[in-house]
């Protein structure tokens, strides 16, 4: 990432400093997106399926992933670990030692916030973690109060000790855990952690996004006891040890919603492969509000839409709610839509703060609090933008598909962190984006 461009620095309207290597993307709206689009795993369960593999010494095996750079990101933490990990294209490929390192490294984590997620193994494998706390999110504060309440009440001691978690237990036992919010990050932890715990634990008010049950499918294929899977009452008969396994990624239900709310913002039809339509049946709903015509199928779904898309109300909430990872796409969508939307976003405080970057594309926005409330207008305009976080800038680049003009849409690298193939594939379907580099040398 270039200097000064900091993840979670407040949106700027300063210059690009000269000589500095930066990329933007530039989108040329008017076109309507037409055709088919392949989806693979999720981001948000491939990261945890690579942590999950430390319970269970020998070789993992994980298909499916996405290439995206958090995959990486991701091996180099398990290799401070003392992990050996292959990445090669969609396959990565994890030999886990008898005894792993308990201590993860402060630059790969850092670089990473999902790292965290290898807390809850590494105390269950090695009775001690030692992670580095991975810092702010330009999303809202991402505090890690019930991943450690979770451990505590499993037996371990959590503290804090020079910007690091250090989880410690001569014993880990089950226990009955209520989380407070259904939290996606501490439900993955605190299950990693119980599955090798001595008895039961029972997580009450888990989450139950589809990633959490592809982790669970993925601990049973390894030899945990897991009841209620996919309900918010996970129960948890620990074993004394796990195996390693082969496993396939899901596909990533925001990337293909993404691809949906193009297609419906462009008035094209537009099918996705690879994701399953059960993930979306709020999102595909929503869309239907709109206007929309859908069509779901097996691992595959299609959306088309004939006319201006209708204002519809969006409330993000934990699954099967709809995503708060969507809430700029539901944003992209209501600024151009015919009527008023009301947005409520209930999980990250921070998350509305990409909605300046829309006004600038001419977005009749305003927030208050949890609530923003957007008039749609019939022609958005090109401006330069911000990506402050991954899904703001997919948001921003469905609004530049629907804007008269060329629009940049700055810090891209965000995007590239959730999107594997993001520009080829919207060019693949009629988008006319490129990526721009701001060094002429490259
Ligand atoms: C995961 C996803 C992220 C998604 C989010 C909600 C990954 C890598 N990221 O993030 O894309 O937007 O789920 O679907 O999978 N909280 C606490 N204390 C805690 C833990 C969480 O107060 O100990 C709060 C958070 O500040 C937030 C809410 O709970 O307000 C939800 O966070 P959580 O579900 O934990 O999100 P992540 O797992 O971080």
């Amino acid at each position: 990432m270039a200097a000064g461009w900091a993840r979670g620095r407040e949106l700027t309207r300063e210059p690009i400093p000269s000589g500095v290597v930066t990329e933007h993307f530039a989108v040329r709206g008017g076109a309507r997106l037409f055709g088919t689009v392949d989806v693979v795993g999720a981001k948000n369960s491939v990261l945890k399926l690579m942590a999950a593999a430390l319970l269970a010494e020998g070789t993992t095996t994980i298909t499916n992933c996405p290439e995206i750079l958090d995959v990486p990101l991701m091996a180099d933490v398990l290799r401070s670990l003392g992990c050996t990990v292959e990445v090669a294209g969609d396959r990565v490929t994890i030999d886990v030692p008898a005894e792993p390192g308990a201590q993860a490294d402060y630059r790969s984590v850092s670089r990473l916030r999902a790292s965290v997620c290898v807390l809850g193994p590494l105390v269950a494998r090695c009775r001690k973690a030692v992670v580095p706390l991975p810092g702010g999110d330009a999303i809202g504060s991402r505090p890690l109060d019930m991943h450690a309440n979770g451990l505590r009440k499993l037996g371990a001691t959590t503290e804090i000790e020079h910007g690091r978690v250090v989880a410690q237990a001569d014993d880990l036992h089950g226990a009955q855990i209520w989380l407070d919010f259904p939290s996606v990050g501490a439900t993955e932890n605190i299950l990693m952690a119980a599955v090798l715990a001595e008895g039961t634990t029972v997580i009450d008010n888990a989450a139950r996004e589809p990633e959490i049950v592809d982790l669970c499918v993925m601990l049973q294929q390894m030899g945990a006891k897991l009841e209620g899977v996919g309900s918010s009452t996970l129960t948890v008969h620990g074993v004394s040890g796990l195996q390693p396994t082969t496993h396939r990624v899901i596909g990533d239900r925001i990337v293909g919603a993404t691809w949906a709310f193009a297609a419906v913002m462009t008035r094209g039809e537009v099918t996705v492969r690879g994701v399953d339509p059960h993930h979306l049946e709020l999102v595909l709903d929503k869309l239907r509000s709109a206007g929309a015509e859908t069509r779901a199928g097996v691992d595959e779904f299609s959306v088309s839409m004939a006319g201006r898309p209708l204002a519809v109300d969006f409330v993000t909430l934990p699954y099967p709610g709809f995503a708060t990872d969507l809430q700029p796409m539901a944003i992209a969508l209501s600024a151009v839509a015919d009527g008023t939307s009301m947005i409520t976003e209930n999980v990250f405080e921070a998350r509305f703060r990409f909605v300046d970057e829309m006004v600038r594309l001419g977005a009749d926005a305003r927030t208050d609090g949890h609530h923003a409330v957007v008039r749609g207008v019939e022609q958005l305009s090109s401006a330069p933008v911000w990506a402050s976080d991954i899904r703001a800038g997919a948001g921003l680049v469905l609004a530049g598909l629907c804007a008269d003009g060329v629009t940049e849409v700055w810090d891209v690298d965000h995007i590239d962190r959730g999107y594997p193939r993001f520009i080829e594939n919207l060019a693949s379907l009629g988008a006319d984006i490129r990526r721009v580099s701001a060094d002429p040398e490259r």
